[in-house]
């Protein structure tokens, strides 16, 4: 199977190229880049006004499979992802059961090979069963193609077990995940705190809940010498620690989302349930911070943290409901909106953080349109205005706080390992 692609604005951060060019995929791979190309191919896709890119890789994907299909499936998930330009989910091991054995990786390579709409990059739990009381097999785990280690929806609270799982993780080379909450801290909160949560009378969340670990976290990545990812950072205080880290040469690399961008605190005014989150949104000053983080490269990565949850357990009270929203199909617009339209990143910056920079910490080889790599392409119209509806949302949960949006830029093809998994979308 050969497809042509022509006259598009390829952006390839991991070659420098930045300019209009054709792209040639053959046998699943990147044939050839760049210039006019004239060869015949069986499906030739017009580019003209779009921006080609690496197809992106979210390296912050609760799959939900096994345990909780209602929510969603590996198979609903690839699809959300295909939507939002994704060829790359990984799979975050916070299911039931959760990921720490080698039968669990090999589970989730088979069942996203059967969906064949892209890549699930499995990741591994800190400790067994996400107990937090004794390490999981890292290097089994790695050895059956786990991509990185994380006991994401809570830390690891034991401090001298995170210390020796970050020893371990390092001698294995595998990357460490940081979920940072102190879940003393937050007591049983909510909502972020500040004005809104007192105006509100929702139980609150203090930044330190967040950045006391992230510091924890780092000092001991800086004693280890492990290489340490700190997921969706929404603290301001978080965003320095790190600046200042990475300033000191930490192996530290850190990721916000776009809900975390672009809601405030105050967006829980009307108890939308779809609006709690983990870490919760933060206030007008974080989100600066994060923006500032993000053009000044403290922040690497934006990932989704996209969290499905069935309309029967998100219609609750907020206090009950659980915490989480989906965002595969809503990033690449909220980062064209709030990021690229607001001068904070170029479109290469943003195609860095989105597709490159999350395979290189990962170790993953996408992210780019080298020739001879695996042909993983996000085409996108970056001008294209849409309304975001519930009808036309391919995860199998419907948690968005968007809905009702409009939205800018949208993914109209997508390629995944040579195959088209998404094709002329208006
Ligand atoms: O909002 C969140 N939802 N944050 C997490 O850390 C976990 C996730 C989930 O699994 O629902
Ligand atoms: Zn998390």
């Amino acid at each position: 199977m050969s497809i042509l692609i022509k006259n598009g604005h390829i952006v390839d951060p991991s070659q420098g190229i930045d300019k209009k060019g054709d792209i040639l995929i053959s046998e699943g791979k990147v044939a050839r880049i760049g210039g006019t190309i004239n060869t015949k191919a069986e499906t030739t896709i017009d580019a003209s006004g779009k921006i080609v890119s690496p197809g992106f890789v979210d390296m912050h994907t609760h799959l939900r499979e096994p345990g909780d299909e209602e929510a969603e499936t590996i198979e609903t998930a690839l699809s959300a992802a295909a939507k939002g330009g994704f060829t790359t989910v990984s799979a975050m091991p916070n299911t039931h059961p959760a990921c720490d054995s080698q039968a669990h990786v090999k589970f989730l390579q088979e069942k996203a090979a059967e969906a064949g709409l892209g890549n699930v990059l499995p990741i591994g739990t800190i400790t067994k069963k996400r107990e937090g009381e004794e390490m999981s097999e890292m290097q089994e785990l790695k050895d059956a193609g786990a991509y990185a280690i994380s006991d994401d929806g809570s830390s690891v609270a034991d401090p001298s077990l995170m210390k020796k799982a970050m020893e371990y993780a390092s001698m294995v080379d595998i990357v460490v995940i940081s979920h940072a909450e102190d879940k003393d801290l937050v007591a049983g909160g909510v909502m972020r705190e500040g004005y809104f949560s007192t105006v509100l009378g929702l139980r609150p969340i203090p930044a330190e809940a967040e950045s006391t670990i992230v510091d924890r976290d780092v000092r001991l990545a800086e004693l280890t010498g492990a290489r340490l990812h700190i997921a969706h950072v929404s603290a301001k205080e978080s965003v320095e620690i790190i600046r200042q880290a990475k300033k000191r040469e930490v192996n530290v690399t850190a990721e916000v989302t776009p809900h975390h961008f672009t809601l405030t605190d105050e967006d829980a005014k009307g108890y939308d349930t779809n609006m709690k989150v983990n870490p919760p949104l933060a206030l007008a000053e974080d989100i600066e911070a994060l923006k500032k983080g993000l053009k000044d490269g403290t922040i690497d990565v934006i990932a989704t943290d996209h969290a499905p949850h069935s309309a029967n357990e998100k219609e609750k009270e907020f206090n009950y409901a659980p915490f989480g929203m989906i965002g595969l199909e809503t990033a690449l617009s909220l980062s064209v909106m709030n990021l690229i339209d607001k001068g904070i990143l170029t479109w290469p910056e943003l195609i860095e953080k989105i597709a490159l920079n999350p395979s290189d910490i990962l170790g993953y080889e996408g992210g780019t349109l080298k020739e001879g790599a695996i042909a993983d392409i996000t085409i996108i119209d970056p001008k294209a205005e849409w309304t975001y509806t519930e009808e036309e949302i391919k995860s199998k949960s419907k948690n968005s706080p968007f809905i009702g949006w409009k939205l800018k830029g949208k993914v109209t093809d997508v390629i995944a390992e040579g195959k088209i998994v998404l094709s002329g979308v208006k």
